[in-house]
């Protein structure tokens, strides 16, 4: 199919025009930098899903492993407990901050840690080859051709990618706040197409996973959820709207289900075609 769509292109379309677009154009890392406290309170909340995740990765004690947009060391830090060593890469300070308090609480020392874009990280200058390479919910450049191209000759064995297959906002809401049409630009189906664009027949496995967050009231949900999905204020209403009907009382605070399809796209490296 290659030549038909150019889906590396069709990415940065979709990537430019998402309602995340603002990441683009603010110096790198401070999105998440505001977000990094909160994230890391709400994936503490659901450690379940680390753990599912890490089950799907093949590890063994002598490896080196290289997190790419590691944020807070939600998957880093368990890895770390298997493998020898763990590099983790990300650009936003705070959730560096997170990521080394987390490694005290932890007491896990085997995590070396650059503050920087995946796109400005030079093989062979700033870090040399590992073993595997893993990039969870991450994938936010711009050139994802280009970056992929850079995960496949850092990995000497494999290279594993979470995302979303389809929406990852839950449900209704994204249909709610912006319309039937619009699709995610995380969804897993642009990176498999650009992959076997680039001689890549990466596997593929999608899976159910729901997402448990507790509130104290409707107004810390509406003011958490803003944040998160990063919305503006005039969508604030269908938000709260949304959250009345779907939040549901548990042990005296607010709980809220959030289920999606995830997406783990896998391959080994060197075993593929030149593009
Ligand atoms: C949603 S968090 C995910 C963190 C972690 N991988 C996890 O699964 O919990 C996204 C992370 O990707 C990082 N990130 C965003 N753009 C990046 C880039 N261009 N290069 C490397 N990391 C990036 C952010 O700073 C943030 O820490």
């Amino acid at each position: 199919m290659e030549g038909i769509i150019n889906w590396n292109e069709l990415w940065k379309v979709m990537r430019s025009s998402s309602p995340w677009r603002r990441t683009l154009d603010e110096p790198a890392g401070s999105f998440w930098d505001g977000r990094a406290k909160q994230f890391n309170e709400s994936t503490m909340q659901n450690r379940e899903r680390a753990e599912k995740q890490i089950a799907k990765i093949k590890l063994a004690p002598e490896y080196s492993v290289l997190d790419v947009g590691a944020g807070t060391g939600r998957l880093a830090i368990p890895i770390a407990k298997c493998v020898k060593s763990v590099t983790a890469i990300d650009p936003s300070r705070g959730m560096l901050a997170c990521l080394k308090e987390n490694m005290e609480k932890e007491r896990v020392e085997n995590i070396t840690y650059l503050n920087k874009r995946w796109e400005d990280i030079e093989l062979g200058v700033d870090i040399e080859q590992h073993d595997v390479v893993i990039a969870s919910h991450s994938l936010a450049m711009l050139d994802i051709q280009d970056a992929l191209a850079k995960m496949d000759a850092t990995a000497k064995k494999c290279v594993y990618l979470f995302t979303f297959a389809g929406r990852w906002m839950d449900g209704g809401l994204w249909e709610k706040i912006y319309g039937e049409k619009r699709s995610s630009w995380s969804d897993y189906i642009y990176l498999c197409n650009i992959l076997h664009d680039m001689g890549i027949y990466a596997n593929v496995e999608i899976w159910d996973s729901e997402f448990e967050q507790h509130y104290v009231g409707l107004d810390e949900a509406v003011a958490k959820l803003k944040e998160t999905y990063d919305l503006p204020s005039e969508k604030e209403e269908i938000l709260r709207a949304h959250l009345s009907k779907t939040l549901v009382e548990y042990n005296g605070a607010l709980c809220l289900k959030r289920k999606s399809k995830s997406a783990m796209i896998w391959w080994q490296t060197n075993t593929h075609e030149e593009a």
